[in-house]
């Protein structure tokens, strides 16, 4: 008699070409950006998720250049607007143009009718138009007189922000803040990361010609939709659910806080979490994806009491000391 054979080694896994894919953007960015690259994980993140990122970062540390050279290397078409102060909500979602030929009104896109839009300092525009843009965010459709109509899929807005000129801007207010999935700090390059840039530059490096820099489209629609559903898989034991669940509850509890964290923001916190670790190669979360997130998810939608703020305390110190009390699921 034949002894039954016995079972097959599980197969090694093999990376999904949508995640080849999707790693392979962050090399082709780095062609034309030096470093940054928490900025082009939250790109990432965005993009699984459905969310919106607001970057952080003074003028000069190549925030425009990165969000073209993301859409360069996801072949997604992206737009750019200056927000300015007599900017009207009609210069974001486009509006009715009289047509002396056909004698009719016609609907005229605005610069939201895109697949990356870059929202250059948001916090520059009135609230009427700030509020134009984050409802389509939320919407994902604008309506120009009475009709609405729907955006592209994918649509990921990259707002920038800078955090030293407050002169002539209207903060977003914290609802609005609540809108967007992550907000991440672009940091000032290191000495090395500096010098590789001015290398680069003394080379012949043209940032208005990603062409000429070799950067290609290294993921298409295709990879996008095929990786959402991937992410949407990802198995999140309950113990992780509580864990998300209990930071978030502690931001509402702190001393420091005025406010704390909304659901809204714990479910952008799983989201963000499960996205993570699928990128990282895995196929459920662990506690450390959502401690990890905790700090560009959460930073934005906590604010600080005046004292707190008087004493030096930031919100990404009110996270570090909120992850730090909470109970971690072994
Ligand atoms: N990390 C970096 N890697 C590559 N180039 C960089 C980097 N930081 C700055 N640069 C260079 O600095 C210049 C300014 O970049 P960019 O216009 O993208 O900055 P920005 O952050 O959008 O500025 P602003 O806030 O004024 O809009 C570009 O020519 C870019 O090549
Ligand atoms: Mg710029």
């Amino acid at each position: 008699m034949t002894q039954p054979a016995p079972p097959a080694p599980p197969a090694p896994r093999q990376p999904s070409p949508s995640r080849r894919a999707l790693g392979l953007v962050r090399e082709e960015v780095a062609r034309a950006v030096v470093g940054q690259e928490p900025a082009v994980t939250a790109l990432l993140i965005g993009l699984l998720c459905r969310g919106h990122v607001l970057l952080e970062g003074v003028p000069g540390t190549a925030k425009t250049l990165l969000v073209r050279a993301f859409a360069a290397a996801c072949a997604l078409d992206s737009k750019r607007v200056q927000f300015t102060p007599d900017l009207m909500p009609g210069d974001i979602t486009g509006s009715l143009v009289y047509d002396s030929r056909s004698a009719e009104f016609v609907f005229r896109e605005g610069p939201v009718f895109t697949n990356l839009l870059l929202a250059d300092e948001i916090n520059r525009t009135p609230p009427k138009t700030q509020a134009a843009l984050l409802e389509a965010m939320q919407e994902r459709q604008v309506t120009v007189e009475g009709e609405p109509r729907r955006l592209a899929e994918p649509f990921l807005v990259a707002a920038t922000q800078n955090p030293v000129e407050y002169e002539g801007t209207y903060p977003l207010p914290e609802a609005q803040l609540d809108r967007f999935l992550m907000k991440v700090q672009v940091e000032l390059p290191e000495r090395q990361a500096e010098l590789e840039v001015l290398r680069r530059h003394a080379e012949g490096f043209d940032p208005s010609d990603l062409d000429a820099a070799g950067l290609r489209p290294v993921a298409g629609a295709e990879d996008i939709a095929r990786a959402r559903a991937e992410v949407r898989s990802v198995q999140v034991h309950p113990a992780v659910l509580g864990y998300a669940v209990d930071v978030c509850r502690a931001t509402r509890a702190s001393p420091s806080l005025r406010a704390g964290v909304s659901p809204r923001g714990a479910t952008a916190l799983l989201a963000a979490a499960r996205a993570w670790a699928w990128l990282a190669g895995r196929d459920s979360v662990y506690p450390d994806d959502v401690k990890a997130l905790a700090f560009p998810v959460l930073r934005h939608r906590i604010s600080l009491r005046p004292e707190a703020e008087l004493d030096g305390l930031t919100p990404d110190a009110c996270v570090e000391s909120v992850l730090a009390t909470v109970a971690v699921p072994r």
